[in-house]
């Protein structure tokens, strides 16, 4: 008896350790079905867009699944937008929400960019910043290389810096109350990370591992993904990865303490606080963010202003809350926790006899 309970202690800790399991898939022809449009203007970041609610972006050809099966999201180019108004965009928001010990993958072929242009695929808690927002993917303008944030409230540090490839650090103090919340930042050194780069790469997969030891994100061009995440890989273990782009340890910040449950998020929004702050603005374009793109006489710069995602996929640790539905319901990884737990009674059955 003892020694069968020691053995199942053993294996589900070691289960619960990196293995997770796939609780939720955003792919297809069903991509759109479980996020919210946001229908209004971008009155978070400033930006000179209407992010268009479902019909619009059906209707207008915004939000859609292409031939190929892969979720498109973009930024009108078709439309000449007259002076003081706005350009139609997305921004989409998943009705789960996932809690502290979920796994992340988006597989995209291709993301928004241009003068103008600030895309991001993130997460947040509801409740901002107290909640906890963690940017996966941003970049804006004709930058080349892709950024990653996180922005809590005050006391959380991106503290140890060796967990991580990247060694371009733009920022520590991951406070929305400090550095005029451009909170703690990691810049991808691959030129496959964003872009025109990204794009004729092929594109490529973001990982984002939300656990209680730290936040990861891994980064890998099209040519790079491994074995284990190619197709519809059911279970991922984040130690077979090698280590991630960009780690925020525990030991800087408390992910319990500083991150709710999050929603998934994709935006595309033009100018605004960052992309059309005039310095930045200045870094790699020329000219009036707003005067001469988002109402320039000329929709067609915005022909790479989209994201084309091949799928996400969440996943959680095995009988652990994962998913928080809309409706309040509550999922976990069952089928993969049932297995365990089944394992572990034949292994403890097989130890007893
Ligand atoms: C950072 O993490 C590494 C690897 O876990 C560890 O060896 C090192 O002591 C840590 N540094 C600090 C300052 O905590
Ligand atoms: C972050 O640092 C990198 C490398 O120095 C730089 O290229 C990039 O522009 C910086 N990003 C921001 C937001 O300042
Ligand atoms: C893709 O990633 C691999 C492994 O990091 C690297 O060797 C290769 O140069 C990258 N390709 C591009 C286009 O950046
Ligand atoms: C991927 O696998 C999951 C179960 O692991 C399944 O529910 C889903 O239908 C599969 N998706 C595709 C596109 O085959
Ligand atoms: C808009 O962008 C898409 C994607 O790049 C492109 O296929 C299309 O031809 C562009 N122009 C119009 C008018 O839609």
């Amino acid at each position: 008896m003892f020694f069968s309970a020691g053995i199942c202690t053993l294996f589900l800790s070691a289960a619960a350790n990196a293995q997770y399991q796939m609780v939720k898939e955003y792919i297809g022809d069903n991509f759109f079905d479980n996020w919210n449009f946001y229908n209004n203007i971008d009155d978070l970041t400033h930006g000179d867009v209407f992010y268009a609610g479902f019909q619009l972006a059906s209707q207008a050809k915004l939000a859609f699944v292409n031939d190929a099966g892969n979720a498109i999201m973009k930024v009108d180019n078709s439309s000449t937008v007259t002076f003081g108004n706005k350009r139609n965009s997305i921004r989409i928001v998943s009705q789960d929400q996932y809690t502290v010990g979920s796994l992340w993958i988006v597989d995209m072929l291709h993301v928004p960019y241009g003068c103008s242009v600030w895309p991001a695929w993130w997460t947040s808690a509801t409740d901002w910043p107290s909640g906890g927002e963690i940017d996966i993917f941003e970049g804006v303008n004709q930058m080349t290389m892709n950024q990653m944030s996180l922005h809590t409230a005050p006391g959380c540090v991106h503290s140890n810096t060796s967990l991580q490839t990247s060694t371009l650090i733009n920022s520590t103090d991951c406070s929305a109350t400090a550095n005029d919340n451009s909170g703690c930042t990691t810049t991808d050194p691959s030129l496959a990370s964003y872009g025109a780069g990204f794009a004729a790469d092929g594109g490529g997969m973001f990982v984002t591992e939300f656990a209680t030891d730290g936040i990861s994100i891994w980064f890998f061009n099209r040519s790079s993904i491994p074995d284990s995440l190619q197709g519809n890989a059911s279970t991922v273990d984040t130690s077979k990865l090698g280590t991630p782009v960009a780690n925020w340890a525990s030991e800087g910040c408390d992910i319990t303490e500083f991150f709710d449950p999050q929603q998934l998020i994709f935006d595309i929004t033009l100018c605004g606080d960052y992309a059309g702050n005039t310095a930045v603005f200045q870094e790699t374009c020329t000219g009036v963010c707003y005067d001469d793109f988002v109402v320039g006489p000329d929709p067609s710069i915005y022909d790479n202003a989209y994201f084309e995602v091949k799928s996400v996929r969440a996943y959680g640790l095995p009988g652990e809350l994962t998913v928080i539905s809309s409706s309040g319901a509550h999922r976990s990884a069952e089928i993969g926790g049932m297995f365990t737990l089944l394992a572990c009674a034949i292994i403890g059955y097989v130890f007893a006899l």
